[in-house]
């Protein structure tokens, strides 16, 4: 079968500007009218949901860690059947083209391993309900490695505008490159540039061998949304932030 799903993943270390990223390639495809999309935290670290400015109740890591305990399970019910029900109670709909679904934090090392084939057939099959998959991942692509989520068409590597920040995404991409899960298109962004622009990190960005699509100005507009707490689809359309993200995505057929 042809998974019609376009998978956007996005990575890069801590901090650098993933879910800042991920909430304003969210709102440019529903002003683009793209068409449905499944916002997926993947960072148990989960902060989409305030990007976005939506409220979470039930983590998929709830459930898995619900299912632990067979009394748990309804009688008459497989355990399939009641994380099919769960996950999709999970889901957070909103009146905007996008639903969300939040990874969360495995209780303990391994938590996902068992579940692993569950939770990837679930999450395979309710995404392809979907237009776009947009997940924000944590740095190790924990999600991706497991083939949770099992194939990506378009990767973009956030980075700040540090060395450091570079030489992750360097490290993002030699992880990528060693996995056996298909990643199609695969971007560098650097972000939170100043105006005297990348020119110094350059030497380091070369060494990444991944195409640089773009730069996201430091914006003290998602600063102050930032520190309010306000969703960053409330930030006016003419924000250095937002004006740069959709230039980037300009350039990409999604
Ligand atoms: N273009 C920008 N201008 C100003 N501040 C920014 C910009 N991009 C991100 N930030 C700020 O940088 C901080 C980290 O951003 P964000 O949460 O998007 O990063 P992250 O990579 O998702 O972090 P984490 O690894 O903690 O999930 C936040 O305080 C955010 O407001
Ligand atoms: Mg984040």
């Amino acid at each position: 079968m042809i998974r019609m799903t376009v998978t956007i993943a996005v990575a890069g270390k801590g901090g650098t500007g993933k879910t800042t990223f991920s909430a304003l390639l969210i709102r440019y495809l529903i002003e683009k009218n793209k068409g449905s999309i499944l916002a997926l935290d993947a960072d148990p670290n989960a902060n989409l949901n305030e990007a976005l400015g939506l409220e979470v109740d039930t983590m998929i890591s709830d459930i898995l860690d619900e299912t632990k305990d067979p009394k748990a399970i309804p009688t008459g019910m497989t355990k399939d059947m009641f994380i099919d029900f769960k996950m999709s109670h999970a889901i957070v709909e909103t009146d905007k083209n996008v639903d969300l679904l939040v990874m969360g934090n495995p209780q303990g090392p391994g938590c996902y391993c068992y579940p692993n084939d569950l939770l990837k057939k679930h999450l395979d099959s309710l995404s392809s309900n979907y237009n776009y998959l947009v997940a924000d991942n944590e740095a190790g692509l924990e999600h991706i490695s497991r083939r949770t989520i099992p194939s990506v068409d378009f990767l973009f590597v956030i980075s700040d505008a540090s060395v450091r920040g570079i030489r992750s995404a360097k490290r993002v991409k030699e992880l990528v490159d060693s996995l056996k899960t298909p990643v199609k298109k695969m971007f560098l962004i650097v972000t939170k540039t100043q105006p005297e622009g990348i020119e110094p990190l350059k030497p380091e960005i070369e060494k990444t061998e991944l195409e640089l699509i773009g730069t996201i100005p430091m914006d003290p507009l998602v600063t102050e949304y930032d520190i309010q707490g306000k969703p960053l689809f409330e930030l006016p359309g003419d924000s250095s932030a937002v004006k740069a993200v959709h230039e980037i995505l300009s350039q990409v057929k999604l």
